[in-house]
């Protein structure tokens, strides 16, 4: 595997070797000691022109937990993914040495089209695109349900999730869907007709409109952030309305089974797509996806740079 820049690239077996890595690197963490000399030498560029904080900081203790230096590059506006201005940043990062590049971009493609140029030799990773796919992420939530729900297995057979809110803009929904279904899960999207993509027809999943009639029958709740930001049109009548159709509250909570755990990718809208007691609950693992998405991370540089050919993805 030489770059990772869509979930799509991953077989099913690669996809259970970065988990299975990430086991590793999580018990590797768990020591006094930490830091591992794996990546020593290295260097990694975090290049984000997107707002950002548990990706960002996530990659660059990851890194820095393998021994790697690390450059943080904020490019917060939109050159990176302009024809000449790209080549000038490649450039850039190939005079400085970088072996990976680590990069978060408003447009969908961005990391591809820097995988494909003859001016940089590093590996890529897509840290979230526009609103394409956002890998890590959907490995980190994988992680954090087979830890949970997996019983032992490699993978996510039969364990039913639902994917709830804001898929419209969501490039966490979008690798997670490839992801999960890889892994054997049953996925249901959970949104208004206005929030889900044209062609979800097509996706490996099923659709409901009612969250209430979905909770009792799933593992997982996976809530998505309602991202204010990139829309520029009306696509729901208000807050108040979003919220008690597709918000995780109390009430909603309850009705739950007794092993299901819900989840968010951060950052969350509290009080809009979610309640504060539903995200402080302890049915929630919130937090714990923002450590495993360490784990995670060291797993996917180290498969990346440390040169594990049991994982050539052909990339
Ligand atoms: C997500 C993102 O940026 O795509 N956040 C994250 O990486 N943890 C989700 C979001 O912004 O809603």
């Amino acid at each position: 595997m030489k770059h990772l820049l869509s979930i799509a690239d991953l077989s099913r077996e690669e996809a259970i070797s970065v988990l299975d890595t990430a086991m590793h690197m999580a018990k590797a963490s768990d020591t006094p000691m930490k830091k591992l000399p794996t990546l020593r030498g290295r260097t990694i560029v975090n290049l984000f022109a997107e707002d950002s904080t548990r990706t960002r900081i996530s990659f660059e203790a990851a890194a820095k937990r393998l021994s790697a230096d690390v450059i943080n590059f904020s490019a917060k506006g939109s050159s990176v993914s302009k024809g000449e201005s790209l080549k000038d940043t490649a450039q850039t990062l190939q005079a400085m040495g970088a072996d990976a590049v680590i990069i978060r971009h408003g447009a969908s493609g961005a990391p591809a089209r820097l995988a494909d140029c003859q001016w940089m030799s590093g590996a890529v990773i897509n840290a979230g695109d526009g609103t394409h796919e956002h890998p890590s992420q959907a490995l980190l939530d994988a992680f954090t349900i087979r830890k949970h729900l997996g019983q032992g297995r490699e993978d996510l057979q039969g364990i039913r999730i639902a994917i709830v809110g804001d898929v419209l803009h969501s490039r966490v929904a979008r690798s997670n869907v490839l992801l999960l279904t890889k892994l054997g899960a049953h996925v249901t999207l959970v949104a208004p007709p206005t929030l889900l993509p044209v062609g979800v027809e097509s996706w490996p999943v099923s659709v409901a409109y009612d969250f209430d009639a979905v909770l009792e029958s799933v593992d997982v709740v996976m809530m998505l952030r309602v991202q204010l930001e990139r829309m520029s049109e009306l696509f729901f009548p208000n807050a108040r309305e979003y919220s008690r159709y597709f918000g995780l509250n109390s009430a909603r909570l309850k009705k739950l089974h007794p092993g299901a755990i819900v989840m968010h990718p951060g950052p969350m809208n509290r009080g809009l797509e979610i309640t504060a007691e539903s995200a402080d609950s302890a049915r929630s693992v919130i937090i714990e996806q923002v450590t495993n998405g360490v784990s995670v991370r060291m797993a996917i540089l180290y498969l990346l740079l440390a040169g594990d050919t049991s994982i050539e993805a052909g990339a």
